[in-house]
């Protein structure tokens, strides 16, 4: 079965949103597509961070992937929820080391930051990363207690 993971953006992201969404059926997951489904100005970050994060949160899915224009908002609301490690990441080399060494459950990219091209490759990089466990894994599970 492929595996699940939950997207959304804001009006800022919309239109990476779209090609991560694609790139990711492409690859052979499911993506749950939170929305936007249309393009929407005056549309808000956290209406769209909330869901992905939940669901990373309640184990619904394993893994999820926001966009906006900056990452942060996206960032700190799904930074509020337990077990949720969102990774705000703008290069190959960082969306590799925010699974070594961070074991980061959800993907944040800045949409005003990178390019598409960028986006998709820092994409595939976060996905085929493995955590590297070990004195990182010591490391993760001191922010929760
Ligand atoms: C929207 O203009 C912008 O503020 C938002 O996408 C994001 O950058 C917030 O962190």
């Amino acid at each position: 079965m492929s595996e699940r993971i939950y997207v959304g953006a804001d009006h800022a992201g919309f239109e990476l949103k779209q090609k991560l969404v694609a790139e990711l059926k492409k690859l052979g997951y499911e993506p749950i597509d939170v929305g936007p489904k249309a393009l929407d100005p005056a549309d808000d970050y956290p209406d769209y961070a909330k869901p992905v994060a939940d669901a990373v949160s309640r184990g619904v899915v394993q893994r999820g992937v926001l966009t906006c224009g900056a990452g942060l908002g996206m960032s700190f609301t799904a930074n509020r929820y337990p077990h949720v490690r969102a990774a705000l990441v703008w290069s190959p080399e960082v969306a590799e080391l925010s699974r070594k060494h961070n074991d980061a459950n959800v993907l944040v990219l800045p949409s005003r930051f990178v390019s598409e091209a960028e986006g998709l490759e820092i994409l595939h990089k976060w996905l085929t990363t493995k955590f590297e466990g070990g004195r990182h894994q010591r490391r993760v599970e001191k922010i929760d207690r």
